[in-house]
């Protein structure tokens, strides 16, 4: 089945804001007395707020109440939101303009499929939101990666078949969402760690497209 759309991870594909994230919940995670590592970086990538927190939490042993569960997400977020505040165009991860632009000539729909509430602020920070056909973010989905529903409602929006889109992530839980959608996957980062992905390449600068 020929391609027609693509639907793009934002936190670690498009810019470094995984980094960003995983900073904030290391900051957290030093209070309970939790040091996180490199495993559990993989482990956190591309899962929603409250699942990130419940993990973090779960290797301190807590068992949390809603309202330590509200109060840790928002800390969390505001150290967050402080590191998005300095974030300008110049932090796009290299060639990302070119691969949405050369997408657009060939008539690739674009769209995000991002777990974080977060996307549509980073996008407007980076300044690229106007070249997305849709946004599927946090705030839309029920079910967060690796439930498939992110990128089928990206599929869905773009009016695409799940198989006639290619997802790229950088995330194992989102390898397995989009493997569960139904999608072909590129995985962006290091093959060791996105195992599952039809390809893996270091960036989206370095994809090459078969149009
Ligand atoms: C994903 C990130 O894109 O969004 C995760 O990879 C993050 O690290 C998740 O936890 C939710 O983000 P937010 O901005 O809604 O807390
Ligand atoms: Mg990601």
């Amino acid at each position: 089945m020929s391609v027609k759309g693509y639907i793009l991870d934002l936190d670690g594909v498009i810019c470094d804001t995984a980094g960003f994230h995983f900073k904030a919940w290391c900051r957290l995670a030093q209070e309970y007395g939790v040091t996180l590592d490199h495993q559990d970086h993989e482990n956190l990538k591309g899962v929603d707020r409250e699942t990130s927190l419940r993990y973090i939490l779960g290797k301190a042993d807590i068992h949390p109440d809603h309202s330590l569960l509200q109060r840790d997400m928002e800390r969390k977020n505001q150290w967050y939101l402080d590191m998005v505040a300095g974030m300008t165009p110049d932090d796009l991860f290299p060639g990302t303009l070119q691969f949405l632009n050369r997408a657009k000539e060939h008539n690739i729909r674009i769209a995000l499929g991002s777990a974080s509430k977060n996307a549509r602020l980073v996008l407007q920070k980076l300044n690229i939101e106007h070249l997305f056909d849709a946004i599927v973010d946090g705030s839309i989905v029920e079910n967060g990666k690796p439930h498939p529903e992110t990128f089928l409602k990206a599929a869905h929006l773009l009016q695409l078949k799940p198989e006639e889109c290619i997802v790229f992530e950088d995330a194992p839980s989102g390898i397995r969402a989009a493997i569960a959608a139904g999608c072909t996957v590129i995985g962006i980062g290091k093959p060791e760690s996105l195992k599952g992905a039809r390809v893996v390449i270091p960036s989206l600068a370095s994809f090459v497209p078969h149009h």
